[in-house]
């Protein structure tokens, strides 16, 4: 047998005995559409497809499904053919049993590794797959065969792990190997305790910050004990995409990435890092920020022909449509006079990604709908005063909600 089949086999062995994540048993919640999962098509549609209609009918795999992720995407878009494929029998019985529980009839289950996806002889609009890839022996390999199935102008939502946010895990994960810390509910219940207790300013703490996958024995064993990972910084990240013929189209949640938000747009560097090429500039914003554990992206085909982006300094601008993104709210309280209201994607892990309003950019804001265009919004919003200065303003603080994952932006429908 060789090397390569022996780690595969490891990781299946790890899934198949801690099916992660911890099963759910209620979908309800996504079903009602109170909550979604990350790079969900029923809210983040214009991510993928910026120019098109909004449709329910796609054709979505998930790959590398786990226990629950592929019928809640399954539940909240009905219209939407769901193939899910898992390396773990185990994992997949959890899903099965929410498709039966909930009657979803546009799910299907298949028991495959990613890497022979093309054996489904299919095509899909959209491949979603999330903390698979960076657990694969070969993921440039995996990566490639995801690609295979991927309409030209579809788009992918990945997730893979980074490399500068997850020092302290690798930490952790040295620590266990020197104790020979096993996978066994004995080892990992010592071990549970033992990272309940790590000190605030410990590495890995920015972990428990975000999320909780130290805290349950399923977790612990995926991020601590498991068989064969590895991480990307954002140039290899950017590399590895060119290699397997994909385009990094954006971030999920672009703000932390960007010099323009938060709190290095405050710094002197600011305005020297927006001089780099985008892909530069995430590098070093990676570097800067330092606590990001995960990449969650959006990637296309390299040779799509529909457009992957809005651009709001091209002619036209003014008929774009800003779109809510899913999880902001506006606070209001306890402000200062001159802020008429503070916006924030709760989703957002990163405290200083908030967008104070002025009083005009809040009328802007209030009279945004999701449907009407940016000079439609205008119109709307009672802000009194020159209309080319106030058609600049408006741009630009559009673009600013844009870039602070506030809206997505689309056009042409
Ligand atoms: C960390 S879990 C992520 C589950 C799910 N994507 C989510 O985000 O909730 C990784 C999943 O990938 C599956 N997996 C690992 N290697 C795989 C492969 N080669 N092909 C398909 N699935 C694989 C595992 O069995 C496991 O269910």
């Amino acid at each position: 047998m060789s090397t390569t089949t022996t780690a595969a086999d490891h990781v299946r062995e790890l899934y198949e005995s801690r099916p992660y994540p911890s099963p759910e048993r209620d979908l309800d919640v996504y079903r009602d559409l109170q909550r979604t999962v990350d790079g969900s098509p029923r809210f983040f549609f214009h991510m993928y497809w910026p120019t098109a209609a909004y449709r329910e009918d796609l054709e979505v795999l998930v790959a590398g499904c786990g226990t629950s992720q592929a019928a809640k995407l399954a539940i909240q878009q009905p219209g939407a053919r769901v193939t899910a494929i898992d390396v773990s029998t185990s994992s997949l019985q959890c899903t099965e049993t929410l498709r039966e529980r909930y009657a979803l009839e546009n799910l299907e289950l298949h028991e495959l590794p990613l890497e022979r996806v093309g054996e489904l002889d299919r095509t899909f609009d959209l491949v979603v797959s999330t903390g698979v890839l960076h657990h694969l022996p070969d993921p440039a390999a995996g990566l490639s065969a995801l690609r295979g199935v991927l309409d030209r102008d579809g788009a992918m939502f990945l997730m893979v792990y980074g490399r500068h946010g997850r020092a302290g895990i690798r930490m952790l994960q040295e620590y266990g190997r020197r104790l020979g810390i096993r996978c066994d509910d004995a080892d990992l219940s010592g071990l549970l305790a033992v990272a309940a207790e790590l000190p605030d300013d410990h590495p890995a703490r920015v972990f428990t910050a975000r999320g909780n996958d130290l805290s349950n024995p399923t977790g612990l064993a995926d991020a601590l004990l498991h068989p064969q990972e590895c991480d990307y910084d954002v140039p290899e990240l950017f590399e590895w995409l060119g290699s397997a013929g994909l385009d990094h189209a954006r971030w999920f949640h672009q703000a932390p990435y960007l010099p323009f938000c938060g709190w290095p747009s405050t710094t002197p560097h600011a305005a020297r890092i927006a001089t780099l090429p985008a892909p530069e500039q995430y590098a070093a914003l990676e570097l800067l920020r330092g606590t990001m554990i995960t990449h969650a992206f959006v990637a296309t085909r390299d040779d799509r022909v529909a457009p992957r982006a809005i651009d709001l300094d091209a002619e036209g601008w003014e008929s774009v449509v800003p779109v809510f993104f899913n999880g902001c709210r506006v606070d209001q309280e306890g402000l200062p006079p001159e802020i008429a209201g503070v916006l924030r994607n709760t989703a957002h892990l990163e405290p200083d990604l908030l967008v104070p309003l002025t009083v005009e950019q809040a009328m802007l804001y209030n009279a945004m709908d999701g449907t009407r265009t940016i000079a439609e919004i205008i119109a709307a919003s009672g802000v009194d005063a020159d209309p080319v200065a106030l058609a600049q303003f408006a741009r630009e603080f559009f673009r600013q909600l844009a870039w602070s994952d506030q809206v997505m932006l689309r056009r042409g429908m």
